[in-house]
């Protein structure tokens, strides 16, 4: 996900509207409420760093405010005691197919997934940001996807809707967003999590989204890289690599800002 400095510098350069000052002010410790959902703070964990959900419990200690498990392509795979976890944290599910491309088998795998998995999270998210399937948010078939697990939240999840999130990564500094991510605004999607590390394209992507909340993740090791991600329109943020480097010290560094 290396920005093309050629395509960084155009976009800088192009005119924009100053950013919605109802962003600016925006801290990581503030508690918020998006989706319907309640964070005691604006720091998550990403995908990536528990697949099973084993650790929720001992990481829920640190103080971070949401934890993205996963990504899960098996339902068997979560580790459930979670439910019996004190809330301290909220808590997601990354789902993805583990058959390549974007069909209505794979399509097929995520509702089953989703109707699994839904009664053990606070969100759900589902992973189009999948390199080694063949599948991202430019892939055919993400509106049938989307279609399909809208359909499953109103059969299985009638007294409670589990929010539905996606999560897309954007390569490069490129104007030309992915697909899903005005699908994901057009079919009103809860969020969506935006995986860049180039603050010019989370801009661009929290404007096209207007109204749908953006969690931004890729490239956040500091306060001053969270921060400048809030000031663009981020609701939330979240780390993997700081995280996977430096452990809690990076979550307490990030809090007491
Ligand atoms: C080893 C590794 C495993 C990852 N696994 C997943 C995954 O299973 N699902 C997912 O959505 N993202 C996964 N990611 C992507 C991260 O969640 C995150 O989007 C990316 O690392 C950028 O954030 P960072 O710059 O803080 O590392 C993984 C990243 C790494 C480095």
């Amino acid at each position: 996900m290396r920005s093309n400095p050629g395509q960084t510098r155009r976009l800088t350069q192009m005119k924009q509207p100053p950013a919605n000052p109802g962003h600016v002010h925006r801290s990581l410790q503030t508690p918020t409420t998006l989706f319907g959902v309640e964070f005691k703070n604006r720091l998550g964990l990403a995908a990536g760093l528990d697949r099973t959900g084993r650790l929720v419990g001992e990481r829920s200690k640190t103080g971070i405010g949401h934890i993205e498990i996963g990504t899960i392509t098996n339902h068997a795979d979560l580790e459930r005691q979670r439910a019996d976890s004190p809330r301290r944290v909220r808590v997601g599910i990354s789902i993805a197919s583990s058959r390549a491309g974007l069909d209505k088998d794979v399509v097929e795998d995520y509702a089953r997934l989703s109707r699994k998995l839904s009664r053990w999270c606070d969100f759900l998210v589902v992973n189009l940001s999948s390199p080694h399937h063949a599948r991202d948010g430019n892939t055919p078939g993400i509106k049938c996807l989307v279609h399909a697990l809208m359909a499953e939240r109103y059969t299985h999840q009638q007294s409670h809707h589990v929010p539905l999130l996606m999560k897309v990564a954007i390569s490069g500094g490129t104007v030309h967003l992915p697909d899903a991510v005005r699908i994901a605004r057009d079919m009103t999607l809860d969020a969506v999590i935006v995986a860049t590390p180039c603050l010019h394209v989370l801009e661009h992507a929290t404007r096209l989204l207007g109204n749908t909340p953006v969690i931004s993740v890729g490239g956040i090791k500091t306060i001053d890289d969270a921060t400048r991600r809030l000031e663009v329109g981020a609701a939330l943020v979240q780390i993997h690599s700081a995280y996977a480097q430096r452990g809690c010290a990076a979550i307490a560094e990030l809090l007491q800002s």
